[in-house]
């Protein structure tokens, strides 16, 4: 189980108050697996709780900045977050009915692999958004093609 916990180290996205919120899940993300490891189920169910709480707050504080900033994407990241929450709340409620055993492939896989996927692609574009918007940038240079990459 120690792999899995690798697994869940969240990327970093080089700005310290993002990089903090992610470690704080990162933090609840291992109470989870530490319960699986200890195979308790009790234990299991009240860290994913904690987790979904603390997920949720975290989702609430990225939809401020995207909102403080008029980010452009805003209704795909949420909408993204949206199925995250979904996806938790699915995983709880089958540990409850079932038992964690059937869950643990989504909790120390198919979790973390979403939350790797999201941080790497969501926030990083926004954050990349909030960043120029608050050093004065136009955000809108952000979504033209940086001549480097152009191929002429
Ligand atoms: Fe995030
Ligand atoms: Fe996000």
């Amino acid at each position: 189980m120690e792999m899995a916990k690798q697994k869940l180290n969240f990327p970093s996205v080089d700005d310290p108050l993002w990089d903090e919120q992610h470690n704080m899940l990162t933090e609840h993300y291992h109470d989870v697996v530490d319960a699986l490891e200890a195979n308790d189920q009790n234990k299991a169910v009240a860290a994913l709780e904690k987790f979904i709480e603390s997920n949720s707050l975290h989702f609430e504080w990225e939809k401020l900045q995207m909102e403080d900033t008029g980010f452009p994407f805003f209704r795909l990241h949420t909408a993204d977050h949206h199925l995250a929450e979904l996806m938790l709340e699915g995983v709880l409620e089958r540990i409850v009915n079932q038992g964690f055993e059937s869950q643990k492939k989504s909790l120390v896989e198919d979790i973390p692999e979403w939350f790797k996927n999201h941080i790497d692609t969501m926030d990083r574009i926004s954050i990349n958004h909030v960043a120029q918007v608050h050093h004065g940038a136009d955000p809108q240079s952000l979504w033209r093609i940086p001549p480097e990459i152009k191929n002429e």
